[in-house]
């Protein structure tokens, strides 16, 4: 079966970049990105320069294929119609209400997805869940798809993403592997190789992975809590190095030139960040619960709680270095965005690290070169226990527009994202008199000591 036709539901992170690519390499099929929110899809028609998602590449590649054969509509129910093929890329937040509540995933969206799906159809399609989702998720998609449309044949396969924000369009060109799982009957194999064959557009033929829908979707889980864990373990070294005297970086060089375990992902740091990491490993332990393996549900909930270990420490070594109370100081908060080359700030160590220090009485002056003042205090809001009065917030949190504007006159500088532009190589951080923290390389002794850019 050839598809002419793609319908992604969520214009988001992941289904803006990952559709505008399928668009770019495959100008012979139609690619059509709805979202329940109108705003996000007008801002996708607008302007280049000011896109829903910043990621370095995109706006190229959607100025090129933008009009052709991508597009960008509110119309869900007539492009859901029209599809052969429909990707779910809705987001799939932590619960934060009922059973598993702040763990399991919040399938509501997948849910109301597979509803307009049952719903718009007239003819057979396959569905493909982009979006993470628990294992055997597609259960219970195929149960909604079922109850609710009777004719209709409804083929579901798993196609998790593996782009990491701030080089999505990179990883998407040349991806390490495509994994697309599943059922193994004949009409499961069928469209499994509808699939295929649009990514052997661009990616070779020996980097596409086919299994079934079940090991699809833990796959990606899992490769998230192991990349994960490494940063956790690299950072539980850290609070030791700093006792003994021992230095992470090294530490973490001579650890990575062993070829079994390799150099990435053991860059110690004040705390992994983003929409995936976290929930995807509390979702991991959710599940481990569910089918009552509380051993290794506890071994992976490990690794998130040293991450909250880590964001705690670094925002109390720095209330420690003014002897507990930050009254009346002023403390610059470089980077909002969860690392660097993305506007994306969900689940950012910033946040917590911010709040802590707001908390202990400081006034902050935060400067973030891709996200907005307005998602800056959504984030306060949303993420923040306490959350502070308008007053409060008009007196003590300042948003910054430039880098200067941030580090003047203030009492200590907190660097928490890896910004190109915070680099002392890039910026000349000394006649601010400030003392620093560095936040992406963790600190030893926390004062005047710069471990970025060197
Ligand atoms: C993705 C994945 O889908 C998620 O599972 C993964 O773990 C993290 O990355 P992401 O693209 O980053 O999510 O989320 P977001 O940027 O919030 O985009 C989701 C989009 O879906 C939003 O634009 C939202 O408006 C839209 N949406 C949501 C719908 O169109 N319909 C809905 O019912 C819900
Ligand atoms: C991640 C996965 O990498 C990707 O494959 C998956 O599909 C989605 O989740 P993402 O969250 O976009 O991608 O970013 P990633 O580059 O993995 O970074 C996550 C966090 O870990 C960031 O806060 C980053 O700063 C931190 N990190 C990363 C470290 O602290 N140390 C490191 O060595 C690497």
């Amino acid at each position: 079966m050839q598809i002419k036709n793609i319908c992604c539901i969520g214009a988001g992170y992941v289904g803006g970049p990952t559709m505008a690519v399928i668009a770019l390499k495959c100008p012979h099929i139609s690619v059509i990105v709805v979202d329940s929110n109108p705003d996000k899809i007008k801002a996708w028609n607008g302007p280049l320069d000011s896109l829903p998602v910043y990621e370095p590449g995109l706006a190229e590649v959607v100025g090129e294929a933008r009009g052709r054969n991508l597009f960008f509509s509110d119309d869900i129910p007539g492009n859901i119609e029209k599809a052969e093929m429909i990707f779910m890329a809705v987001n799939t937040p932590t619960k934060t209400e009922g059973e598993g509540a702040g763990m399991a995933a919040d399938l509501r969206y997948i849910k109301a997805c597979a509803k307009d799906i049952a719903k718009y159809s007239k003819s057979n399609k396959i569905i493909v869940e982009k979006s993470t989702l628990p294992v055997r998720t597609a259960e219970k998609i195929k149960e909604i798809l079922e109850e609710n449309s009777s004719k209709i044949h409804f083929e579901i396969l798993s196609n998790p993403e593996f782009l990491a924000e701030g080089t999505a369009i990179q990883d998407l060109f040349k991806s390490d592997r495509i994994l697309i799982g599943g059922d193994e009957t004949e009409s499961g194999q069928n469209a499994v190789q509808a699939l295929v064959d649009i990514y052997t557009n661009w990616i070779p033929k020996e980097k596409i992975l086919t299994t079934n829908v079940w090991s699809s979707e833990l796959a990606k889980l899992a490769s998230n809590a192991m990349l994960a864990q490494r940063i956790s373990s690299i950072n539980s070294l850290s609070v030791l190095c700093e006792k003994t005297g021992a230095n992470i970086d090294e530490l973490s060089k001579a650890i990575g030139m062993d070829h079994r375990i390799g150099p990435h992902f053991l860059k110690a740091s004040v705390g992994f960040g983003g929409s995936c990491f976290q929930k995807d490993i509390l979702n991991l332990v959710y599940l481990c619960k569910y089918y009552g393996l509380d051993e290794v549900a506890e071994y992976w909930h490990q690794v998130v709680k040293i991450n909250d270990y880590q964001k705690n420490r670094f925002a109390e070594k720095i209330t420690d270095n003014f002897d507990g109370d930050l009254n009346g100081k002023q403390i610059a908060i470089l980077g909002w965005a969860f690392k660097a080359n993305t506007n994306d700030s969900r689940e950012s160590a910033a946040i917590y690290v911010a709040e802590k220090l707001f908390d202990e009485g400081a006034t902050l002056k935060i400067y973030d070169p891709m996200v907005t003042k307005t998602s800056i205090l959504n984030d306060v809001q949303f993420y923040w226990k306490e959350i502070p009065d308008s007053i409060e917030v008009q007196n003590r949190i300042h948003i910054e527009m430039s880098l200067e504007d941030a580090c003047e006159k203030v009492d200590a500088i907190a660097i928490l994202t890896g910004w190109e532009a915070f680099k002392t190589k890039n910026f000349n951080y000394d006649r601010f008199q400030s003392k620093i923290f560095d936040g992406r390389g963790i600190i030893k002794e926390a004062i005047n000591i710069y471990t970025l850019g060197k």
